[in-house]
């Protein structure tokens, strides 16, 4: 299991937190970058986790910015991605188990990273459900066509 991790300058403080949630569950990660912070375009690293996952080299990605919202945005353009922006621990576990979210996204400037490490954990760890919501997510994907 491959996680790609990616963030700009304002969710670099939240980086830290999302690699110890990886490494605890014995997954592999790989930095996309922003590694400090000087200030950078958010797409930038949208398109690299955006890219590794639907590509397969990666099999979940993590994005960060400052409310998670650009990043989310961006990651969302790329065909086959499905990423979803979360604050809160209900919607790190649905975002799994109803949409199988394929990234996660979350914002530097609004969620602290203890928090940050607990939904990383739960989206990590949460099983999609299938079952009727595979239909929803396959409607997800004809509108990309
Ligand atoms: C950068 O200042 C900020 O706009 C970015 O991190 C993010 O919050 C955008 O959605």
């Amino acid at each position: 299991m491959k996680v790609a991790i990616g963030c700009d300058h304002g969710g670099i403080n939240l980086k830290e937190a999302v690699i110890k949630a990886v490494t605890e569950q014995g997954m592999e990660y790989e930095d996309f970058g922003t590694y400090t912070d000087e200030s950078v375009d958010y797409p930038d690293y949208a398109e690299k986790v955006g890219r590794a996952v639907a590509s397969g080299a990666a099999d979940l990605g993590v994005v960060l910015c400052g409310t998670g919202i650009g990043i989310s945005i961006a990651a969302n353009k790329i065909k086959g991605i499905r990423c979803a922006h979360v604050t809160d621990a209900f919607q790190a576990e649905m975002c799994r188990q109803h949409n199988d979210a394929n990234v996660l996204a979350m914002g530097g400037r609004i969620t602290s990273p203890e928090d940050a490490y607990k939904f990383t954990k739960i989206f990590l760890t949460t099983p999609f459900a299938g079952g009727r919501h595979l239909r929803r997510v396959e409607k997800i994907a004809a509108l990309e066509k």
